[in-house]
């Protein structure tokens, strides 16, 4: 996991106390249960609210808990801290429940994706929801409850006595563990996550000495209303209001569907299954094929090395130090240092989620052009909060009937359609995007193809371009095919963290 510290001083515009802990800086977590439930009994249910929000981790609670970790790391006392953590989340059919006469619903405002659950989002996405386990499927889920500690046993002890204490107000339907893999921060495809998180204005303390508009050098602050309800947001070029607008310009606050939602978040869930087996053997048979190397051909896929290490800042081999180093690690933009792919494709999953500075020369897009694509890149970023979930691959395994492993991936958001939605169907699972490039020398336009990790397409060809790289110089073209996914969705759900106020004595428990 990256290096993240937060800042208490900074952070009294945002109501930190009121803001569950996952959303802006996310709960410390080495295992956390997921634990999908349906309300049973709806009066039960508002009557124990209450006294489960009290057991709710705050943004402020782990904030505090970062200084205890530091503190408890500067002793030297070798002590693993036993900090367990609850966060609680509900879908629109969940929140109905709990809202009678007032359903979500009726608000023009509210998110259609969330209403419309991500079940019926799947095909749209790209997902086969032949893969999806029964339990995603139906309408049986109004809520989770993510429990976070230290390890699988305290989890689970913690999870049972939540649990206990709704009593039959809920009934489980489903649940899943995620754990921290050996390689703590490290997914199974073997590469370091985490490393880049939108700043939060208000939260994440400048610490670039040559830019106050970034925390670590590298990680643009952003508004906070981006990722919760009722504080300022960023503004997108395409808003006719904000002709001028930069990444840096406060737009208005994102208000809520309803007052109560303020101090909230979206959060989307994906049981994300990963063919590390498959992925391997692609990544070995291709390399031979396009005459390159193995470790080089994976970090091309990706962008970043193993390590973390950039492939703007490192193209050609892995450099352990810059990967390890937060304050190097994300310090780069696209366009600026790399016009046409030559460190690292277009297609590669860093530049397809985040594409930075991509857009600033878009051709053709004249309110993109300037510092206005960055501007509208920024409305779309999400706060990453996944862990990894299955065990490590074992020599018994072969392709087709690997164990179940992969990534729970959660993020964060005020709009799922608008984030989420986007940089998964419009971004990654277009080939066209980032769109208005050309090939090195100037000579023509590219498509750049899919995001190889996640893209998702009907009939499953993919199309990427330029994984043999033209660095320093060169204009060799290579596009390869891959007709297979090496990621497979096999559930999902869209679901709304609520404050802790709402919570507490809002219309949820009233
Ligand atoms: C199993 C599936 C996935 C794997 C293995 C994976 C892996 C990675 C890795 C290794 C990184 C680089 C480390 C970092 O910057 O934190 C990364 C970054 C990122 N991923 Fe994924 N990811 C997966 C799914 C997704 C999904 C579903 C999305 C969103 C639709 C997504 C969005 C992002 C974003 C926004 C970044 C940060 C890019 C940046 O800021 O430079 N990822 N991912």
């Amino acid at each position: 996991m990256s290096v993240q510290s937060f800042t208490h001083a900074a952070a009294t515009l945002l109501n930190i106390s009121n803001i569950q802990g996952d959303i802006l800086v996310g709960l410390q977590k080495d295992a956390e249960k997921f634990l999908f439930f349906t309300i049973t009994d709806v009066p039960a249910f508002k009557a124990r609210l209450p006294m489960l929000a009290a057991l709710v981790t705050s943004t402020k609670s782990v904030m505090d808990r970062e200084q205890d970790i530091k503190a408890e790391k500067a002793s030297g006392s070798g002590t693993r801290l036993d900090l367990r953590g609850l966060n609680l989340g509900f879908t629109a059919p969940g929140l109905d429940k709990l809202l009678g006469n007032n359903p979500v619903t009726t608000s023009a405002m509210i998110d259609s994706s969330f209403v419309a659950g991500a079940q019926a989002r799947a095909a749209v996405l790209g997902d086969e929801l032949d893969a999806w386990l029964p339990a995603f499927q139906g309408t049986k889920i109004d809520g989770v409850m993510l429990v976070t500690g230290p390890d699988e046993t305290k989890v689970n002890s913690h999870a049972t006595s939540i649990v206990q204490l709704l009593g039959s107000a809920i009934a489980v339907v489903h649940e899943e563990l995620g754990q921290t893999r050996p390689h703590r921060g490290f997914e199974h495809f073997g590469f370091q996550d985490g490393i880049s998180q939108p700043g939060i204005r208000g939260l994440t303390p400048p610490m670039n000495p040559t830019d106050p508009e970034q925390g670590l050098p590298g990680q643009d602050l952003i508004h906070p209303g981006e990722f919760v309800f009722g504080y300022p947001g960023q503004v997108d070029r395409f808003d006719p209001s904000f002709p001028d607008a930069t990444k840096e310009t406060t737009g208005p606050i994102v208000e809520p569907p309803f007052v109560w939602m303020n101090d909230g978040a979206y959060m989307v869930f994906r049981r994300l299954e990963q063919r590390v087996l498959a992925f391997q053997k692609f990544v070995k048979d291709e390399s031979r094929v396009l005459g390159m190397d193995e470790g080089l051909l994976a970090a091309r896929l990706v962008g970043r090395w193993p390590s973390g290490a950039p492939l703007v800042l490192a193209p050609l081999q892995d450099d352990a130090a810059l990967g390890a180093d937060a304050t190097k690690n994300n310090h780069f933009e696209f366009q600026h240092e790399d016009a046409s792919q030559r460190r690292c494709p277009y297609a590669a999953h860093i530049r397809k989620t985040y594409p930075r500075d991509d857009l600033n020369d878009a051709p053709g897009i004249p309110a993109l052009a300037g510092e206005g694509g960055e501007a509208s890149v920024q409305t779309r970023r999400l706060r990453r909060a996944g862990i990894p979930f299955g065990r490590e691959v074992n020599d018994s395994e072969v392709i087709g009937s690997e164990a179940s492993r992969g990534l729970m991936f959660v993020c964060y958001q005020t709009s799922i359609i608008d984030q989420f939605e986007f940089v998964q169907k419009d971004w990654a699972n277009n080939d066209t995007f980032v769109f208005g490039k050309g090939r090195p020398n100037g000579s023509g336009q590219v498509t750049p193809g899919h995001d190889p990790l996640i893209g998702q397409v009907a009939g499953d060809l993919r199309v990427v371009d330029e994984l043999v790289p033209n660095y320093p110089t060169g204009n060799t073209r290579s596009s390869i095919n891959i007709t297979q996914r090496f990621v497979q969705a096999t559930g999902a759900g869209y679901f709304f963290m609520p404050s802790i106020a709402a919570l507490l004595h809002g219309p949820l428990s009233q």
